[in-house]
């Protein structure tokens, strides 16, 4: 089953002209012949998704896009379905990202309906949660991110193929990273709650870490309990820095 297999992806947020795209080439070059020890996707802004789905379409690399519309066509200027990310090649969608609850409001229920027109259009949603710095010091962490993952995780995605990316705010651009026992016990916590929703189901999606991870610190990250891959934000803009990501896994 090609979901359970772990996933190492960049999410290149707002950044990268068509002049990048070479960078992602300039991935795919160095990760030729490696051992696929995890899938490995680039989610590039909306504008590249067509020209790097071109550029690289069979050479190892995922393409995925970093939000949608739960709705699939109408009267939402600017905005874009999940049916419009499949035609322009995107095959993943990262959903529910922190900045997206922070600077457009989404709340639980609106990444659960995303969720659900992701799985509609064929996309696999990469489902993201974490707590604040606020909700880490009050020792909150574990609370906040079960309930997060309940509230945007829609009942259809049994049996589907998803990641959830456990993202903590404060660690996310800012250098700082949980250590390995804490991002062990939220991971932990997520995949009991997944089994609990999902049944045996629930066992298989990969749950990715995400927040500040670099080449120096990826390897420790990964040796936490739990962690079936990355979301990587700053590092992936780096083909080199994003390689030797990859092959510390
Ligand atoms: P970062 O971003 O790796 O730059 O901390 C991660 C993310 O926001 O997905």
């Amino acid at each position: 089953m090609s979901h359970v297999r772990p996933l190492i992806a960049g999410n290149w947020k707002m950044n990268g002209l068509t002049s990048d795209v070479d960078a992602a080439a300039d991935l795919a070059a160095r990760l030729e012949g490696r051992a696929p020890a995890s899938r490995v996707a680039l989610c590039p802004p909306a504008t590249l998704l067509m020209e790097m789905s071109r550029r690289l379409a069979g050479r190892g690399l995922e393409i995925g896009a970093q939000d949608c519309r739960a709705e699939s066509a109408g009267a939402f200027t600017g905005d874009l379905s999940a049916e419009m990310l499949v035609d322009a090649g995107a095959r993943l969608v990262i959903l529910g990202h922190s900045e997206r609850r922070t600077y457009h409001g989404e709340t639980d229920a609106d990444v659960a309906a995303k969720v659900a027109a992701a799985l509609r259009a064929g996309l696999e949603p990469i489902v993201c949660v974490g707590e604040d710095e606020a909700q880490r010091d009050a020792g909150r962490a574990v609370e906040i991110v079960t309930g997060q993952v309940r509230g945007s995780l829609p009942a259809t995605l049994a049996g589907r193929a998803f990641c959830v990316a456990y993202e903590p705010v404060w660690a996310i651009g800012s250098g700082r990273t949980p250590t390995v026992d804490q991002i062990s016990e939220v991971h932990q916590a997520i995949r009991r709650d997944l089994v609990e929703l999902f049944g045996d189901d629930g066992r298989y999606p990969p749950i990715l870490y995400g927040g500040s991870v670099k080449p120096q610190n990826a390897r420790e990250v990964f040796s936490a309990d739990e962690v079936g891959g990355a979301l990587v934000g700053g590092a992936s803009l780096s083909a080199r820095d994003f390689a030797a990501i990859i092959q510390s896994f």
